[in-house]
């Protein structure tokens, strides 16, 4: 996610800035700028790279004087990082300056009706657009413009904005992205996040949807969106800098767990519309979705589990032929790949090397290769022929878990878009399937409530050596992930397995006590999955089984039972695992193990 700081005070503004951005550096980031009122003007410097660009480019804020200003720490969602695309943005004259965290969603078309009206941009960015429409409606109220561009603009954000002609104010708002505001008897100040203003206040407000804030050296003023003056009552921060770029979580792993409602709404919103899904970066006619041959869907670790998954998907709802490879293995075995056929690559970090040896392998071959990436601008990013990003914002934890989440909403989105294309589903079905995807942000909220008992169950099992997943079709993808996400974070020895596949030797390894987690999320191979639950449990297995609530017989087979809320069958995927990510994580926190940064793993596997 960016970051935003903005103060206004008795100091110099810039190194007070530069200050907070240095405290959100951890929310990663690949551009920094800043914005301050000189005392005639609005001065700005921006640039691509880490904050210490900017802090060489401003002489640690020298260069920028005046006591009110804002600034940015950029995560590209639109438009590659470079100078030009970091924050603030500006109107053409230079007198209004807009840093901005998150989605404007409808940014094309306030573009295109900007254009038209003379307006010149000079980045590609969502955010410039708020800055010129900031102008359009600017007749010397700022609060009148504001409000009026909040009318319009349909998304995320928070924005910090600067009026050269209001130069004793700072100007804040948002919808959907997180923004405080903090007093001190130096001045007041704006952020994304505590961390960023800790050092000089503890008493903060939290800015609520739709709120406007107005910063003066001397106090703070709360405003509806139809200009009524809200009061509201500061709260005491008892976090300190670590806890606090946490969110007050223990781990960056717990945190982006707690995360995922946002992500899969973020990632899903912005391509649903009128009950159509819209995937305008996807790079294909109709006509060519509809002669498609065959997908490959190529990816290594988590991402591989998505595109196992996927292959149910795409197989049953677009009758799609779809074969799924491990990147390390499909850049070497050849693959034969015809000219109707289609390559997907799926990664994270976008750095993956043999992801990215894979989509070369694919453009030799001369296949298309999408990519569904979150780092935008990273090399996959780059040389992938398009692009569906997907929205998760910085994932810090080694394990990922967000992410995995939103690639999963991409995936769900393009089979709808193919199954749609090819008429593989009625205009009700397909509204139906929108519906249900529309429903997984509060669905995923409500399963995590149930992490007190997961936690419980998860410290029974701290010193266990072997833990099973089993599950058929989707479940047996659900319990790959669920497999991995334990044992790279807890060390305890793991396996996921097609659960009709067991008898052919795994269950040798079945003892007293051996802990089984097993999935059931698909009805028609719900009773098959049972009978598996039943031969490891004659050998002596614990069974925690994942099923769709009213499944209660289940109860009496299993051990223990987690119940998921009702979606359709394509979907289960991005509920049971929010679980098995749990209980993933509380054995390794009872373990004691570095959650975030698990022995001998790294964030993003640059080498073969
Ligand atoms: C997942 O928790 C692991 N960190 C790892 O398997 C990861 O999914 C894999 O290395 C792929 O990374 P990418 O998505 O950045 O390409």
């Amino acid at each position: 996610m960016c970051g935003i700081v903005g103060y206004i005070g008795t100091r110099q503004a810039a190194p007070v800035i530069l200050d907070g951005l240095e405290k959100l550096e951890y929310r990663g980031y690949d551009s920094a700028g800043m914005a301050v009122y000189n005392g005639t003007s609005i001065e700005m410097v921006k640039a691509m790279g880490r904050l210490k660009v900017l802090f060489e480019l401003t002489h640690g804020g020298e260069t920028l004087p005046g006591t009110a200003g804002i600034g940015h720490t950029r995560w590209a969602t639109h438009g590659q990082p470079s100078d030009l695309n970091s924050h603030p943005h500006m109107n053409t004259e230079g007198t209004i300056s807009v840093v901005h965290n998150g989605i404007i969603e409808n940014y094309i078309a306030l573009k295109n009706k900007l254009l038209k009206k003379g307006y010149k941009f000079l980045s590609e960015t969502d955010t410039e657009v708020i800055a010129h429409l900031l102008d359009y409606y600017y007749k010397g109220n700022p609060m009148e413009a504001i409000i009026k561009v909040m009318h319009r603009v349909e998304g995320s954000y928070a924005f910090g904005i600067l009026f050269s002609e209001f130069p004793d104010r700072i100007f804040a708002v948002r919808k959907s992205s997180p923004l405080i505001v903090g007093q001190s008897k130096e001045g007041c100040f704006i952020a994304s996040d505590v961390p960023a203003i800790l050092k000089y206040t503890r008493q903060v407000c939290f800015i609520e949807d739709q709120e406007i804030v107005c910063l003066r050296r001397d106090g703070l003023k709360f405003y509806s969106v139809d200009e009524e003056e809200i009061e509201k009552e500061p709260v005491t921060i008892e976090w300190d800098t670590n806890a606090a770029e946490k969110g007050g979580y223990e781990h960056f792993m717990l945190k982006e767990i707690y995360e995922q409602p946002k992500t899969v709404f973020d990632t899903l919103n912005p391509r649903i519309r009128n009950n159509e899904v819209v995937i305008e970066e996807l790079g294909m006619t109709d006509e060519e979705i509809r002669n498609l041959g065959k997908i490959f869907i190529v990816a290594c670790g988590s991402a591989y589990h998505t595109g196992v998954t996927a292959k149910y998907v795409f197989e049953g709802m677009a009758r799609i032929p779809v074969e799924v490879d491990i990147a390390s293995e499909f850049r070497y075995r050849d693959p034969i790949i015809d000219e109707n056929d289609w390559v997907i690559v799926i990664s994270q970090s976008g750095e993956t090397a043999d992801t990215l040896a894979a989509l070369r392998e694919a453009h030799k071959r001369g296949s298309k290769v999408l990519g569904i990436v979150n780092v935008v601008g990273s090399s996959i990013a780059r040389e992938a022929d398009n692009v569906m990003y997907t929205w998760a914002g910085p994932e810090i934890s080694v394990a990922t878990t967000k992410a995995y989440s939103a690639q999963l909403i991409a995936l769900y989105l393009l089979a709808l878009k193919f199954a749609w294309v090819r008429g593989e589903l009625s205009a009700d079905e397909l509204k139906a399937y929108i519906k249900d995807l529309r429903r997984l942000p509060d669905q995923i909220e409500l399963l995590l409530g149930c992490k007190g008992r997961i936690q419980k169950f998860a410290n029974r099992y701290i010193a266990a050596k072997d833990i099973f997943f089993i599950g058929r079709g989707i479940d047996y993808a659900i319990s790959l992930e669920g497999s991995l996400k334990l044992k790279e974070i807890s060390y305890v020895h793991s396996e996921a397995y097609a659960a009709g596949e067991l008898k052919h030797g795994t269950i040798s390894l079945i003892e007293e006590g051996t802990l089984v987690a097993s999935v059931l999320t698909q009805e028609s191979l719900y009773q098959k999955t049972i009978s598996n639950i039943v031969e490891v449990k004659s050998r002596g297995a614990f069974v925690i089984a994942v099923t769709n609530e009213g499944n209660t017989e289940i109860e009496k087979a299993a051990d223990y039972v987690v119940y998921i809320p009702q979606t359709n069958r394509y979907f289960t995927n991005s509920l049971a695992i929010i679980p098995l990510q749990l209980f993933g994580y509380y054995v390794a926190v009872g373990k004691g193990c570095d959650v975030d940064k698990p022995r001998n793993l790294a964030k993003s596997v640059t080498v073969e």
